[in-house]
């Protein structure tokens, strides 16, 4: 049996964030909040728009940090809570949406300081009160317009916190290619490979189906048009990364991602390897070891354009190097030692465990090794 599920009403395309204005009107919305990676997201077509509306109040706010800390998330809560919106608008990259994302799980509840807030995380305790989300995405990209969960990160415990919601699906997601242009390279390409990794997880994925196995191939082979024409300057890429982001984001997000979301989180948290990045690496050897499991194996390696793990992380480095980015643990500054520690903190409930192979500490540590250098 196939089964599907996905609310979000997505629009995608050149010029589609023109139509906020509209979405607003239908969602009735009478209190807004636009959360902005920075100021100029405020001037965008469709979003300029929506400032001086008789028909709701709006509060204008930027974030600009890259992977959201629970005391980030627990500030901004703190200072729009008084506002109290009925929609928020999410306009950025990963970070943001799933910090917009988060708020609409907040709002109602008495939280008090940093500690409430991880109670209610460590608790489950989160499901949306009145406030819904738009997700405006201005990289391609995490999916995150499409998934109901958002990653919120809390080093100090070294833990990395997955909020989520059956019931906080965006309200509508505008994936607009405009807003991608001018974006460093070294971004596009991370956050590009973020999504082939989403689409190729949910393939492989042991809670796949279907639906999402058609989506993944799409998106794989549209993702990889993207990455090729980034490397080559083509203005045309940013379309494709765009369509392709959210299709790979919604074959995820009915079948979650599996061993490299899990094993990069401490990459990330340790050592802010971009997400993207960090994914990406670890590809490469994942395949390797999953082939042998993974149902219908031919066309993704056909859709990949390689014929096993190896050949694919070969490409993957070379994708990475032509964009200024490290290749390898070590020259993103982790030491041999910590190999071992980083793969038992790598075993993330729900992502390693929906992998078609399962990896222990030892196995996921020589994963590592074999990206060390
Ligand atoms: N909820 C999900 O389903 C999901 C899936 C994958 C990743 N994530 C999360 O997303 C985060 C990573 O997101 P990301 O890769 O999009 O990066 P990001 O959102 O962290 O952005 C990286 C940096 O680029 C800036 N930026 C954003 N858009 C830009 C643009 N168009 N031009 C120039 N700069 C821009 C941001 O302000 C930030 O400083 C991680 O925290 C990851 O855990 C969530
Ligand atoms: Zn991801």
């Amino acid at each position: 049996m196939n089964r599907y599920y996905n609310p979000v009403r997505f629009y995608q395309g050149k010029g589609v964030l023109s139509m906020l204005p509209e979405v607003l009107k239908e969602r009735q919305a009478k209190r807004v909040l636009v959360i902005g990676w920075n100021e100029s997201v405020f001037s965008l077509s469709g979003v300029k728009e929506i400032k001086n509306n008789s028909q709701w109040e709006q509060k204008q706010l930027v974030f600009q940090a890259s992977n959201p800390r629970i005391d980030q998330l627990f500030a901004v809560y703190e200072e729009t809570k008084e506002f109290a919106p009925d929609t928020v608008v999410a306009i950025g990259g990963g970070s943001i949406l799933d910090v917009g994302k988060s708020l609409c799980c907040l709002y109602g509840k008495e939280i008090d300081c940093v500690e409430t807030l991880r109670t209610h995380l460590q608790e489950k305790d989160l499901a949306p009160d009145q406030t819904v989300w738009i997700a405006i995405p201005t990289t391609a990209g995490t999916g995150s317009e499409a998934t109901c969960w958002a990653t919120i990160w809390d080093p100090e415990q070294e833990k990395k916190r997955s909020l989520e919601s059956q019931d906080n699906y965006a309200y509508a997601a505008l994936v607009d290619p405009d807003v991608l242009e001018g974006m460093p390279l070294r971004l596009a390409v991370s956050s590009g490979l973020d999504a082939l990794a989403h689409a190729v997880e949910s393939y492989w994925a042991c809670g796949t189906n279907g639906v999402s196995h058609a989506l993944a191939l799409q998106a794989i082979r549209v993702m990889n048009v993207a990455l090729k024409e980034l490397s080559q300057k083509n203005p045309l890429a940013h379309e494709q990364a765009s369509f392709g982001s959210m299709l790979a984001g919604m074959a995820f997000s009915n079948t979650r991602t599996t061993a490299c979301h899990s094993m990069s989180y401490p990459l990330t948290m340790t050592h802010q390897i971009p997400h993207g990045v960090a994914v990406s690496m670890l590809l490469g050897p994942v395949l390797d070891r999953n082939l042998p499991a993974i149902k219908d194996s031919k066309p993704l390696l056909e859709a990949l354009e390689v014929e096993n793990g190896t050949q694919w992380q070969k490409k993957i480095r070379t994708i990475l190097r032509q964009a200024g980015l490290a290749d390898s643990l070590s020259a993103w500054g982790i030491g041999e030692e910590e190999l071992p520690h980083l793969a038992q903190m790598g075993n993330t409930k729900g992502r390693a465990d929906n992998n078609p192979v399962a990896f222990d500490t030892t196995e996921m540590t020589h994963i590592l090794q074999e990206i060390y250098q």
